[in-house]
């Protein structure tokens, strides 16, 4: 297997955790950014501990400038960006009614702006080396719309129309691009959620539990194979059978 180099936005959390340490099983060299210097040093470190070694830069997703300087700083580190994992994102859930604009732009631009702030400084070279793996982390709710998320389901369904452009634009350049769509799994993210509305959740979910993190970055990892080249603007749900679109 070609060991390449990988970046996964949003690595130090749940899913991304587990995105970064199966990529690094199958033999890839895997950064993350981060915003937190300090927690993300205690992560590094931990990690570390339990034999995986990630690279490291600073950078807010949400912002451009920022995104295209922490492109350039694993480049430094690791060499050009092979696999691209838009993992990172976050939720301000509240009914649309309640809802005010920064609830709004918050996440519209971590989890969809990014999609571009980091994208755009790494396609050129995927291009000039004819040779690239993109996968975007969505969600089950971009599917099929979720009471309180008005803005994460928008920002989660627009993430599969930019997968579904970029597959079109990239296809003759030996790039895939590719949408995982993760249904409840069991992080802070999903643990946030009030436990009496998380346990209604479950009891939708006929695997009859939540996701581990781990069946999502294996996801991610087929995806990401030589053998997935001919694989491209599909949208992979991955939801415990919560729901089965087709
Ligand atoms: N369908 C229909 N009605 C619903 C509903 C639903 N799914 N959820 C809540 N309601 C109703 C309630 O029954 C209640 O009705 P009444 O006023 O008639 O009693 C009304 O809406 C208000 O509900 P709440 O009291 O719960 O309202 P709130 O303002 O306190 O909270 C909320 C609303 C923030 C949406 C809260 O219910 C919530 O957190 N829901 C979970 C949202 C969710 O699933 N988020 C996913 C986070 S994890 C993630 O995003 C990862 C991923 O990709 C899967």
């Amino acid at each position: 297997m070609t060991a390449r180099v990988a970046l996964v936005t949003g690595g130090t959390g749940g899913i991304g955790t587990a995105i970064c340490r199966h990529l690094a099983q199958l033999g890839h060299k895997v950064a993350t950014n981060y915003r937190d210097e300090a927690k993300a040093k205690a992560w590094q470190d931990a990690q570390r501990k339990e034999g995986f070694e990630f690279a490291l830069a600073r950078g807010d997703v949400a912002d451009p400038a920022a995104a295209e300087a922490m492109v350039r700083e694993v480049e430094k580190q690791l060499g050009p960006i092979e696999i691209l994992v838009n993992n990172a994102g976050i939720t301000r859930d509240t009914t649309f009614h309640k809802m005010n604009a920064l609830q709004w732009q918050e996440v519209i631009a971590t989890n969809l702006g990014s999609c571009f702030n980091v994208t755009r400084p790494v396609i050129d070279g995927m291009r000039e080396r004819k040779w690239g793996r993109i996968v975007q982390i969505s969600s089950i709710n971009g599917q099929k719309g979720q009471y309180g998320q008005a803005n994460y389901a928008a920002a989660k369904a627009g993430m599969h129309g930019f997968t579904i452009s970029l597959a079109q634009e990239n296809a003759k350049f030996g790039i895939t691009v590719n949408t995982v769509s993760p249904g409840y799994v069991g992080t802070d993210m999903v643990m946030a959620v009030p436990e009496d509305v998380r346990a209604k959740i479950v009891a939708q979910i006929p695997i009859g539990r939540l996701g581990e993190p781990d069946e999502i970055a294996y996801a991610v990892g087929f995806f990401a194979n030589e053998q997935a080249r001919w694989i491209t603007g599909a949208n992979l749900a991955i939801n415990g059978g919560q729901y089965m679109g087709w």
